[in-house]
């Protein structure tokens, strides 16, 4: 018998208790041993909820403890998440994290001390929730070298603009319903801003490339600028827009962000609408492979902890090696990184042809049918001279990258 223990009963954590008890016999058999929860951490308490029976609120109960040899860290934050992981990992203890922030931070150090003790430090559920994707990056995909990952990783912002794009209201009006529904939280920062796809495409790179990408390197751009207008000449071009956390091989380095893009029906991941989240991962020997689910959610988020449950169940004083050295990936500085871009600029169009025809070289204008701005899509061109092409013009309203 295996002794598993719980830090957080929150969505996901009560998620995990709940799978861990309503596929009992199918995970048992699937591990060939029996799983069983020992104790649950949290501050709180749950009266009438069978967890009080595994209930603790001291941690130490469950570090002190040999028996407990998986510990699922569900609690969030930084603080004391890391402090709590590190010392189930110092003591043999493995760990399986939904935790995207610690992942994202202390990667590296937690997987290099799981490999000294022969434990392991999973953490399946940390991106697009219930999507197998870190087990395929390390395990399916090791083969190849990685070329590209492109990904919707945030449910939230993918079903703002969904909505602003099936129903043309405004961001502000969408982000109201969103919250009204769950989908957004009160405080919508680190969704609308780009942060926690940041943090996730983070990890995916560096797990892709087995060095660390620093999430506070990667350009990172949210949703808060996109208006209808914006929707509006998407559709008129034929496409929609997105967010991407991306990442991509050039040469020896790799170029990374997180941004909103323009897209056509040609582009995998056009119809990945709603809080659906999808990811596609270019190889160099497989080609195109695409992951698609929930990327949030109760039981959805709680199942990928519970594989990472299973593996380490399988894997007692094993460790599953897994390449992410704390070496810094090398990044392609991004005024380097190169796309087509759509711009609006203030003004009638008759304003301004000649100068942005001066500024970015030949452009493809798109007629919106305002009169009091002009849009139109770049060549490929570099951020930088984007950049400086822009402060030229002066007027800009908006842009936004173009992959059609
Ligand atoms: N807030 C995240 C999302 C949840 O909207 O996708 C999972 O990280």
């Amino acid at each position: 018998m295996i002794k598993v223990s719980v830090l957080g009963y929150g969505t996901v954590g009560s998620g995990v208790v709940e799978i861990l008890r309503e596929n009992h016999d199918i995970i048992q058999k699937r591990v060939g041993e029996e799983l069983q929860l020992k104790y649950v951490l949290d501050l709180r308490d749950f009266p009438g909820d069978p967890v009080e029976q595994v209930l603790v609120h001291d941690f130490q109960i469950i570090a002190d403890d040999p028996e407990v040899q998986i510990v699922v860290e569900t609690m969030g934050g930084l603080h004391p998440a890391y402090e709590f992981v590190k010392t189930c990992l110092e003591r043999g203890k493995s760990v399986c994290t939904s935790n995207k922030a610690l992942v994202a931070a202390y990667g590296p150090e937690l997987l290099e001390l799981a490999k000294s003790r022969n434990a392991n430090f999973l953490f399946e559920a940390s991106v697009g929730g219930g999507i197998p994707i870190i087990r395929p990056l390390k395990t399916s995909l090791a083969p190849d070298e990685i070329q590209e990952i492109s990904g919707i990783l945030n449910g939230t912002t993918n079903y703002i603009l969904t909505k602003m794009t099936e129903e043309g209201l405004d961001f502000d009006t969408v982000l109201k319903d969103a919250q009204e529904k769950g989908y957004a939280e009160k405080d919508p920062t680190a969704d609308v801003e780009g942060y926690d796809a940041c943090r996730k495409i983070a990890i995916l790179t560096s797990l892709a490339y087995g060095k660390q990408l620093d999430f506070e390197d990667i350009y990172t751009e949210g949703i808060t600028k996109i208006t209808k207008r914006d929707i509006a000449y998407g559709k008129k071009l034929g496409g929609k827009i997105k967010i991407f956390g991306s990442s991509r091989k050039i040469g020896d380095k790799v170029s990374a962000m997180v941004a909103p893009a323009l897209i056509d029906a040609q582009h995998p991941l056009y119809s990945v609408d709603g809080v659906f989240n999808a990811i596609l991962v270019k190889g160099n020997m497989v080609g195109d492979v695409m992951f698609y689910g929930q990327g949030a959610g109760k039981l959805a988020t709680a199942s990928a902890v519970v594989s990472d449950v299973m593996d380490c169940s399988k894997h007692v004083n094993v460790n599953i090696n897994t390449l992410w050295d704390a070496e810094k990936l090398d990044l392609v500085p991004m005024e380097d990184a190169r796309s087509k871009f759509f711009v609006r600029v203030s003004g009638a169009p008759e304003e301004n042809r000649e100068k942005v025809t001066a500024a970015f070289g030949s452009v493809q204008p798109v007629d919106g049918g305002y009169g009091d701005e002009y849009a139109f899509v770049t060549e490929e061109i570099t951020e930088g001279a984007y950049e400086k092409a822009a402060r030229e013009v002066g007027n800009v309203i908006n842009k936004i990258r173009v992959q059609m």
